[in-house]
């Protein structure tokens, strides 16, 4: 089990000019978008730089979503930059482009595919030290504060794939509920659905015990291992406070406690997660973003079309758990009960339906679209969804039930249209 620290607490930003002047670090770099730079969460951070006279550049070209090519940008100009830390202040996007800039700053001679995940690149362990790297999120969503993983879209291939390591995990994740209140509605829903679907995917994916075959060298184990008794407890934890607030923190801007609470359980999901790993939603949802047409969501203040990572994950949930329940139903019922179903007279065997009904509910209750096909998708799109999940078999080989094309076909079929 790796963890990154973690700092909690309404305010605590204020203390990372103290954290960087402690570390000794005397040149960082300060990473963020375009759209939050102007707002109070980088607004904090910089009032602390600036109290603790530490010098920093700012990078605020992240992309939302980011993709090789604006990984790369970031990577340059870290390795311009010669920097002795880092301080990521945004979403996933940026944590995730910032673990990235570290990593490839650190290893100079690298070239962008040698870390980046078998089979598309070369997988190569990192062996470099890092500098620290402290993530401040401001959504309430994909955990990467606490992971190992860097996730971009791969242009060319038209899908999303990643970097994982425990070696890019960051240092210190500074969690300040007081970020979450400027997020606007639909962030802090499809946010909160990554959230959601890293709990179930996590606390359903294959055991650990059951992966194969076991690394001849500890260093070669994937940071993603297969759900296990530790991650379950995190799992478990993040979904319960998914049921209780998730709907209270869209629907409330001013709602502290839900929206403090969702922050803590995007890092609770994120520590679980992080060690077992995600599957089908995840492995699905990598072409789902990387195929995005012409799609702009509300509330996304970008120029360019895309599919946001937590809906691109959850619009395949229902077809998904009704599929893997067959493996481990009871863990399905569980969840399925965690989440509001009443579950008194089920049975068993239909765990799968009953998880996906109530998921199905859950959306139609928060207006998400119904289905691929109002973000843009037919039938005629599935061979190509489908050839982009095939590569992304570090996730898809962790469900615990494993598919052919023609299953992932159908699953992409069954989620066109979710009402
Ligand atoms: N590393 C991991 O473990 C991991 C896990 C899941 C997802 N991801 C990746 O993370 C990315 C998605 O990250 P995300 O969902 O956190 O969103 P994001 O970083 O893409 O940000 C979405 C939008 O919200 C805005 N925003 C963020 N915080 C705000 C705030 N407090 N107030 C107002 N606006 C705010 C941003 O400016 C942006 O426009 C995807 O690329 C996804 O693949 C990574
Ligand atoms: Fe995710």
């Amino acid at each position: 089990m790796a963890i990154s620290n973690i700092r909690y607490g309404e305010g605590v930003t204020k203390e990372i000019g103290m954290d960087l002047k402690n570390l000794g670090a005397r040149r960082v770099c300060l990473m963020t978008d375009k759209n939050l730079s102007k707002l109070p969460p980088v607004n904090a951070v910089l009032n602390s730089l600036a109290k603790y006279g530490i010098n920093f550049q700012m990078y605020d070209n992240v992309r939302v979503e980011p993709t090789d090519q604006s990984f790369i940008d970031a990577i340059q100009f870290a390795r311009k930059g010669g920097f002795d830390a880092y301080v990521a202040v945004g979403g996933g996007s940026v944590i995730d482009t910032c673990k990235a800039a570290n990593l490839y700053a650190a290893s100079p001679s690298s070239e962008f595919l040698d870390y980046v995940n078998a089979p598309i690149g070369k997988g190569k362990p990192v062996t470099v030290p890092l500098k620290p790297l402290i993530a401040v999120p401001t959504t309430s969503g994909t955990g990467s504060e606490t992971t190992g993983v860097a996730i971009f879209d791969f242009k060319e291939l038209k899908v999303k794939t990643g970097i994982a390591s425990r070696a890019i995990k960051p240092t210190l994740g500074i969690i300040d509920p007081l970020h979450t209140l400027s997020m606007p509605e639909r962030i802090v829903a499809n946010s909160g659905f990554d959230v959601l679907c890293h709990a179930l995917e996590s606390y359903t994916a294959l055991p650990y015990n059951q992966r194969s075959p076991c690394p001849s060298n500890p260093i070669d184990r994937p940071a993603y291992q297969g759900s296990n008794p530790i991650s379950d407890v995190w799992a478990l934890h993040a979904l319960r406070i998914v049921a209780k607030y998730l709907k209270r923190a869209i629907r409330n801007p001013e709602d502290r406690e839900a929206r403090a609470n969702m922050h803590l359980a995007s890092a609770f999901a994120g520590i679980g997660f992080g060690n077992a790993g995600v599957h089908l939603c995840h492995g699905m949802s990598y072409p789902i973003s990387g195929l995005v047409k012409s799609y702009k969501p509300k509330d996304y203040n970008v120029d360019h079309s895309l599919v946001p990572h937590g809906l691109s994950v959850v619009l395949t949930s229902p077809a998904v758990f009704a599929f893997t329940a067959q493996i481990h139903p009871e863990r399905h019922l569980e969840a399925a009960e965690i989440l509001g179903a009443d579950i008194r007279t089920a049975r068993i065997k239909d765990a799968g339906l009953i998880l996906a009904d109530t998921l199905r509910k859950f959306l139609f209750d928060l207006n998400v679209d119904d289905g691929l096909a109002a973000i843009g998708y037919s039938k005629a799109d599935i061979p190509a969804l489908v050839k982009g999940t095939l590569p992304q078999e570090r996730v898809t080989k962790l469900s615990p039930r494993p598919q052919t094309e023609e299953d992932l076909s159908a699953l992409f079929e069954a989620s066109m249209k979710l009402y």
